[in-house]
């Protein structure tokens, strides 16, 4: 980016964020997730340590805290309230224990406390006796609303001594309490609420004390005032005590830890099970235990050194379209995909999103050049969520969708009932290569060491034309390849070989046929062995009973429906597809059906995977679970049945201890299928 765009994008920047802030910070309004506008003044952060001359003293990176509204009188903190200096994956809180094990000579311990997601208030107790409570406001002065946060039950009027004090904590709106008013709402016919938090915030600013009053809010408190610090407290969990001692609530879910790697574990387990606690919360607060040490480290001129705010995985964040290209898919499909600024979203960095196609570009009016805010559909392929169109500069341009194939140049057209378009080419290269991945993936035939780019390769050599010529390919074949010697072709002929004995699901997913996923491939298999009493089962068969398919009754089957009922019985019934399967039969291909038939016995179990398995890899495992009835879950809970533990497992493994959920090592757990 040169200066001048620099300059401009700066501009825009600014702009959005204080328009977002305003409306966060003194109307109580969201008009997107707050990680949204947390990326844009990432964004806005990394151009100005770029471009230093563009940082003006109005920039919102140089602000501490929230505006004031004006509506209340302004109170100075008795020390300024900072704020903490946010990181987003294991890496950085590693390099911040770094920072700190430099910055001290001793060993040092952590504590971990959850980071409400609620708003940050100050009270002041004179003699033991509530005297105000103050909001962060721009972290020197915060806005007077005792008569709002007086009302909160939980909140001692008197402590239990009779001390001068200053202490800092989260007011939020319990989720149960937030449903019910919304509920209410909608009762009533009126708009709904956003969020508890800016529900909490938005009865907290209100300058009639009764509608706060109304709102069940809660407290809890994690802060004691450095200037009037008891002076037996030496500890951030001493203080955390102490607070307790005074009559005020703390959030009990705290830890501390000894090393940096139970830190993120501490983080890891917050993240899969933030959702179980009866409050939101948005982050880990990692703080150095000892209080000593904390003064010692300071800090820099927005937040102390000594903690950090863990912010959970954002899963919609801003991003910019640089380009937009067209891929053709297995089934013709031509989608446009967007390349995007790289961008972390919810745990990976993403440089593509789908757009889908020509009427979801339309709807969502997506431009090149355009700010949008991405996420990750179904939590695997991002998307683009909307464009922030007052962000615009003006050269933002078009997408302007091929009128053919942008792979082979044919024809393309449009389905009926579908928004996509298709390449109309039979033997379209693109589709060509998509269908031979698709045959040799993981879930089909699952052979090791055939990537994209080798049947690419084979394609364009001439070698292969479609997937059952695969198993003609002879180690002389692979040396043709760039990058391929000796070994590495014997090795790929080896795979082939031993992929020619499949599953019979596998097979049928393999085929590629429209609509036919995993699950549907299983369901369709089970329903073919029912119809034949011998104990094998060949491509024969499969190809005689397709051949005589009632539709009515594979419609009924569990997870086919209407239109897959009908592409399988076209698809089977097409002379060159039984050509095909003839090919693949001649080829060697032999199906199995003993895991089919042996379905069904661990129905209703529950797994959990910890650590890595010697002679399979997860996904064979969760496979063989999965085909037999089971279930796999990622998390223990009270519903679990076993937990495989394979090498280094993680502290899943204490867990399933604990909770004395039985433990199979990976012989036990093979035993069992
Ligand atoms: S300690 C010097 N501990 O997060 C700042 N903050 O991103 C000391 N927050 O302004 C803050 N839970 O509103 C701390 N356990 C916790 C917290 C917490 C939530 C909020 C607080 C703070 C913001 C910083």
């Amino acid at each position: 980016m040169n200066k001048s765009e620099a300059r401009d994008r700066i501009q825009k920047l600014k702009a959005k964020i204080k328009d977002l802030n305003y409306k966060y910070f003194v109307l109580d309004q969201s008009e997107v997730e707050e990680s949204v506008r947390d990326s844009l003044k990432r964004e806005l952060i990394d151009l100005e340590q770029q471009f230093p001359e563009f940082i003006s003293p109005d920039s919102p990176t140089q602000r501490v805290g929230s505006v004031l509204s004006g509506k209340f009188e302004k109170i100075k903190h008795n020390t300024p309230k900072k704020s903490l200096a946010d990181v987003f994956i294991a890496e950085e809180i590693m390099e911040w224990k770094d920072r700190v094990v430099k910055l001290s000579s001793e060993d040092l311990e952590f504590v971990c406390e959850l980071k409400l997601d609620g708003l940050n208030i100050t009270i002041q107790y004179e003699n033991g006796v509530f005297l105000r409570a103050l909001t962060r406001g721009n972290g020197i002065s915060g806005e007077n609303v005792t008569h709002s946060v007086k009302t909160i039950n939980s909140i001692p009027l008197m402590l239990n001594k009779s001390v001068d004090l200053e202490i800092s904590g989260e007011v939020f709106l319990p989720k149960k309490y937030f449903a019910e008013l919304n509920k209410t709402q909608a009762a009533q016919g009126l708009p709904l609420y956003a969020n508890p938090r800016n529900t909490a915030a938005g009865s907290i600013r209100q300058l009639d004390p009764s509608v706060a009053a109304s709102r069940k809010l809660d407290m809890f408190f994690y802060n004691i005032d450095k200037s009037n610090m008891p002076e037996h407290v030496n500890s951030q969990c001493g203080l955390l005590e102490e607070l307790q001692e005074l009559g005020l609530k703390v959030e009990k879910h705290y830890k501390i830890c000894k090393s940096i790697e139970e830190v993120v574990q501490f983080c890891e387990y917050w993240t899969e099970h933030r959702k179980d606690l009866p409050y939101d919360i948005d982050g880990v607060v990692v703080k150095v235990n000892d209080l000593r040490q904390q003064k010692r480290m300071g800090y820099t001129a927005k937040a102390p050194r000594y903690a950090i705010a863990y912010k959970f995985p954002a899963q919609q964040v801003s991003s910019q379209i640089l380009e937009v290209k067209f891929q053709v898919g297995r089934t013709g499909a031509i989608t446009p995909v967007a390349n995007m600024t790289p961008t972390l979203v919810d745990g990976s960095t993403v440089a593509r999103a789908t757009l889908h196609n020509e009427d979801e570009i339309n709807r969502k009016d997506i431009r090149i050049g355009d700010s949008v805010i991405i996420q990750k559909a179904g939590d695997i392929i991002p998307e683009v969520v909307e464009v922030l169109t007052d962000m615009r500069t003006g050269k933002e341009e078009k997408v302007k969708f091929p009128k053919n194939c942008p792979v082979c140049d044919h024809e393309i057209s449009r389905r009926e009932g579908e928004s996509a378009y298709y390449c109309n080419n039979k033997i379209c290269p693109a589709i060509n290569k998509e269908s031979i991945s698709h045959f040799v993936s993981r879930k089909g035939f699952d052979i090791d060491g055939l990537g994209q780019k080798v049947v690419e390769q084979l394609i364009e050599e001439g070698l292969i034309e479609d997937p059952a010529d695969l198993f003609h390919l002879s180690k002389e074949s692979f040396l043709q390849l760039n990058l391929f010697k000796e070994k590495r072709s014997e090795n790929l002929i080896k795979s082939i070989e031993k992929a020619k004995k499949i599953a019979l699901e596998r097979f049928l997913f393999a085929l590629g046929i429209r609509y036919l996923g995993e699950q549907g491939s299983y369901d369709f298999a089970k329903f073919l062995i029912h119809k034949l009493s011998k104990s094998d089962f060949n491509i024969q068969d499969l190809i005689s009973i397709t051949g005589n398919l009632d539709i009515e009754e594979i419609v009924n089957l569990d997870g086919i429906g209407e239109k897959m009922a009908n592409t399988l019985y076209t698809w089977f019934n097409s002379e060159s597809n039984i050509k095909y399967l003839q090919k693949l039969s001649d080829a060697g291909v032999i199906l199995l059906i003993d895991s089919l038939k042996l379905a069904g016995n661990l129905a209703g179990k529950s797994f959990v995977f910890t650590g890595t398995l010697s002679n399979m890899t997860r996904s064979q495992a969760k496979n063989f679970i999965k085909q037999n009835s089971g279930k796999v879950s990622s998390s223990i809970s009270k519903e679990t049945d076993y937990v495989v533990a394979g090498n280094s497992p993680g502290s899943k493994l204490k867990k399933a201890q604990a909770l004395g959920i039985q433990i199979l090592d990976e012989e036990a757990f093979k035993k069992l299928l």
